[in-house]
């Protein structure tokens, strides 16, 4: 650490380079992305072959150098140098270790400002997919439970207070659209952000023939992006898929927090697998729903991460600005939580056992078929603001009496209104209150089949998502690797 001195005491020359490397330094961070960093030179090498700046001599030398480099990092086999700044000139440095001179030749026609957003993007791309993925099975879970369970009644909630009976189906269907949402949302994000920056140089461009088309190819990219001066200052794309991230883990925290209720005695919709929970170091009974309180409170992180970003590109004359080099850590740390998270939002669910008969229980507890009976008035002819005021005062007769309206007696039905008759007993029960609301998107089974059915189709699309981004993946790797990419690291 640089010492502190006064400012009429100036730090002496070593010491202020201490500041520099020290506090510029992103190597501590960026070494995460050393893989794509070296795929990406060696696109770059390849168009610098096309480009005719190396001979195929060289190249093929550099090319051996790079895939040499990336094995022992793979390998742990290298020591990195803090004192050089960053990964890339990390990389060039220990390809001139392997190469000699020669490697002077990697960095001809670009920067650290296009080699660093490429590196980031081919980062995101892989992990959007993996993000993808880790979504798709937990969507799997939610559909298995809604399948089992389309007849399975529970109080919806308004204002986390009964309202009306639902099926526990559509509670969980709720969750899955919202899922799906988030797969598209991260689907668009990706393809915006799939256009290569190689090319883009520092600024301006640069001087060579390089083939930026051939080049964005290899990468897996759609094509090359447009302007220089954006491609180097462009972290919308990073912004853009940490809000899509943040919008998951906002949807990951109700899940987490509807657990951690259920699980609770008091509600006991669920009872967490016991070895999904954890002990108190106190009291000897507790059994606690930490995993979802944990994905609760991970919203606060990633969505923080979100706002350190675009907080950092606000204000930023064009085009690179270092400050852009704070964009890699709430990057990582947004894909590592939201990923953990639906892992583990996940196993939650798909160890849980679900008590349909408190769900069922709390259904006639609540008297949440009240509305139902203002529109069966209704519908013997009695205006709606009328029918809602008898149907208040049974309600309250109700609670006096502590008889639910389910438990009524049709004598006590005909004390409120005339226009009761015997088909109110089997009115007031809830499964007959779902399985009324047969309006698409509503809650009765048939429509939920025809809800699932829509998701399964949407199911198909995201499967042909992932594909296709796989393919753009793991495409480049065999592409730049060779078929036997074994040099992934883990
Ligand atoms: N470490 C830098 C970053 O993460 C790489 C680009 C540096 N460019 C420069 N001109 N210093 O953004």
């Amino acid at each position: 650490v640089a010492q502190k001195k006064t400012k009429l005491d100036p730090l002496r020359a070593s010491a202020q380079e201490e500041v520099v490397t020290e506090y510029t330094s992103s190597l501590p961070f960026d070494k995460e992305l050393y893989f794509w960093d070296i795929l990406g030179s060696i696109a770059h090498v390849d168009s610098l072959k096309g480009a005719k700046v190396l001979s195929a001599a060289e190249h093929a030398k550099i090319r051996k150098g790079l895939a040499a480099v990336l094995d022992n990092l793979n390998k742990g086999k290298v020591e990195l140098r803090p004192e050089l700044e960053d990964i890339h000139m990390n990389v060039e440095a220990l390809l001139g270790d392997m190469i000699g001179p020669l490697a002077g030749k990697l960095h001809t026609g670009r920067s650290r400002n296009d080699q660093i957003t490429l590196d980031l993007k081919l980062y995101s791309r892989e992990r959007i997919l993996e993000t993808m993925e880790e979504l798709s099975e937990l969507q799997e879970v939610l559909l298995s439970i809604a399948k089992k369970n389309l007849k399975t009644v529970m109080p919806g909630m308004t204002h986390f207070l009964p309202a009306q009976p639902v099926t526990l189906a559509h509670h969980t269907m709720a969750h899955w659209f919202k899922l799906h949402r988030d797969f598209d949302r991260l689907s668009c994000c990706y393809d915006r952000m799939n256009c290569c920056p190689l090319g883009a140089g520092a600024i301006a461009g640069n001087t060579y023939d390089i083939d930026r088309f051939a080049t964005a190819e290899a990468l897996g990219f759609k094509g090359p992006t447009s302007n220089s001066m954006d491609s180097v200052s462009d972290r919308d794309y990073a912004a853009e898929t940490m809000f899509c991230l943040a919008m998951i883990q906002v949807h990951l925290s109700s899940m987490a927090e509807e657990i951690a209720l259920w699980n609770n005695p008091q509600f006991g919709y669920i009872k967490l697998s016991p070895t999904l929970t954890t002990s108190s170091s106190m009291m000897p009974q507790k059994r606690n729903p930490d995993v979802a309180e944990l994905a609760r409170a991970k919203v606060g992180r990633v969505v923080g991460d979100m706002l350190s970003m675009i907080v950092v590109m606000k204000g930023l004359p064009l085009a690179y600005n270092r400050d852009l080099q704070e964009d890699k850590e709430p990057v990582f740390d947004a894909f590592d939580s939201v990923v953990d998270s639906l892992w583990a939002i996940r196993s939650l669910l798909c160890c849980a056992d679900f008590d349909v008969k408190r769900m069922r229980a709390a259904c006639s507890a609540g008297n949440i078929i009240a509305t139902d009976l203002a529109d069966y008035l209704v519908k013997k002819g009695m205006p709606f603001r009328k029918a809602y005021l008898t149907v208040k005062d049974m309600v309250n007769c109700s609670i006096d009496e502590g008889e639910p309206l389910e438990e009524w007696e049709l004598s006590c039905f005909k004390e409120f209104s005339g226009l009761f008759g015997k088909d109110v007993l089997d009115y007031v029960k809830p499964e007959s209150a779902v399985e009324r609301r047969k309006i698409h998107g509503g809650t009765s089974s048939s429509s939920e089949k025809a809800s699932i059915a829509i998701a399964e189709k949407y199911v198909e699309r995201q499967l042909k998502v992932m594909e296709s981004i796989e393919e753009d993946v793991e495409g480049t790797i065999t592409r730049l690797l060779g078929a036997k990419a074994g040099s992934r690291p883990q």
